[in-house]
């Protein structure tokens, strides 16, 4: 294990040392990017090639982001169900995440398929939603200066009233893998009013109790968040891997050779976790994976894994007094949530345990089943990647959708 830690120790100063001597608040590096064979698709070109409908949809939230989001209206030909979906990425993911293995393996498809209308979220600072009223993400530090906190109180309510607004319905059924369910338990706290617009949640490997995460990488960054934070501060680091940033360059061309396979398997393994019968790592769609987000959203995931809380950003003593009027950030308080809601979790996650699922569930006031997947080695990205998600995991939640 010591040996482990490292090698690990070794491998972040790496990357660190990219980070404070590069030109990391630019996407033009210094990296000479192999030619590509194949054009860069996205998310409504790959639906496009499908020959399935698809919509371009700009949503600006209250403070001024720019969300492009994306939206299927009905399956091929023509055929509705008069229901709604709403498909939410995670962390550093995009829309792309829910279409990119095609009809019959990717849930968007899926879904539409059987009829749902099927909105693609992509939340503020990813590579579809870099954009802004006023402030510029390539000059404006403070385009980044926002948590997971400010996605589930603006981005997540402006997506679902734009949705509501633009089909009539009056509620979404919701899906959220990961930081995509985080999002929804900080609004359906914050906005209780919000929980009569979703029909049901269903949450993939959701991020809410992080105090039993097993991730030996993130362990290492939980220990020291603060030297973290300033390192990364002084080093004028705000965006955490952009698709075309220095560090993915760096991925994208180490990963493929023998030895940089093993070695990216391995850090992506302690990472988040993934079963190895399940995803071909040669199948991460790392054109897509990760989309970029900002430093600040991580850094509050490093918080709640030392804090053991489901709770604001830390600012410190004085200025949390500031902040929230208290020495210490306020818990979100899950008893308001009153959505229906179900959630999706596997053993092999390396960013939570099952007591804390268990912890989770217990405190929804309106829960109604937690699901473990059966697979013992299935991980984190396997619910997107995995070659039996349409079958242990799409399957499900068509069947859940269905009875409501
Ligand atoms: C920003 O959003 C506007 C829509 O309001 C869109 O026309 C423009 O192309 C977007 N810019 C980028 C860089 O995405």
């Amino acid at each position: 294990m010591q040996s482990v830690n490292l090698v690990l120790i070794g491998l972040l100063s790496i990357v660190m040392s990219r980070f404070v001597s590069g030109k990391s608040k630019s996407h033009s590096s210094g990296i000479k990017h192999s030619p590509s064979k194949v054009r860069w698709k996205s998310t409504i070109d790959m639906i496009e090639d499908e020959n399935y409908p698809v919509e371009n949809v700009y949503v600006t939230t209250p403070d001024g982001y720019i969300l492009n989001i994306h939206r299927i209206p009905h399956a091929k030909y023509g055929r509705r169900n008069g229901k709604v979906a709403y498909l939410q990425h995670g962390a550093s993911g995009s829309s792309s995440d829910w279409i990119y293995f095609g009809p019959k393996n990717a849930l968007g498809f899926i879904l539409a398929d059987e009829g749902y209308d099927v909105w693609l979220g992509n939340t503020r600072g990813n590579t579809y939603s870099r954009n802004h009223t006023i402030l510029n993400p390539d000059t404006d530090v403070e385009f980044w200066d926002y948590t997971w906190h400010e996605m589930g109180v603006f981005d997540i309510p402006s997506i679902i009233d734009h949705i509501l607004e633009k089909t009539g319905t009056d509620g979404v059924y919701y899906v959220g893998h990961s930081q995509g369910s985080t999002v929804f338990y900080v609004m359906a706290s914050m906005k209780p009013e919000y929980n009569k617009k979703i029909k049901t949640h269903i949450s993939l490997a959701p991020i809410v109790y992080l105090s039993h995460l097993k991730s030996p990488i993130l362990r290492v960054l939980a220990a020291s968040e603060k030297h973290f934070s300033e390192l990364f501060r002084r080093a004028g680091v705000y965006e955490l891997l952009p698709n075309r940033g220095d560090l993915v360059a760096i991925a994208k061309e180490v990963c493929p050779s023998i030895i940089g396979n093993v070695l990216c398997q391995n850090i992506l393994y302690m990472l988040v976790g993934f079963s190895p019968k399940q995803m071909n790592f040669n199948r991460v769609p790392l054109d897509h994976m990760p989309a970029g987000t900002g430093m600040k959203v991580f850094m509050h995931f490093i918080q709640e894994i030392r804090s053991k809380k489901f709770c604001r950003y830390d600012y410190g003593t004085s200025g949390n007094m500031k902040k929230y009027g208290q020495t210490s950030p306020p818990n979100y308080d899950l008893k308001k949530i009153t959505a229906p809601v179900y959630i999706i979790y596997s053993e092999n996650d390396m960013l939570y345990a099952t007591e804390d699922i268990e912890k989770l569930f217990k405190e929804l006031p309106n829960r109604q089943e937690k699901l473990l997947i059966t697979d013992r080695l299935w991980g984190h990205l396997d619910f997107l990647y995995g070659k039996d998600a349409p079958k242990f995991v799409y399957n499900e939640i068509v069947m859940i959708f269905g009875q409501q």
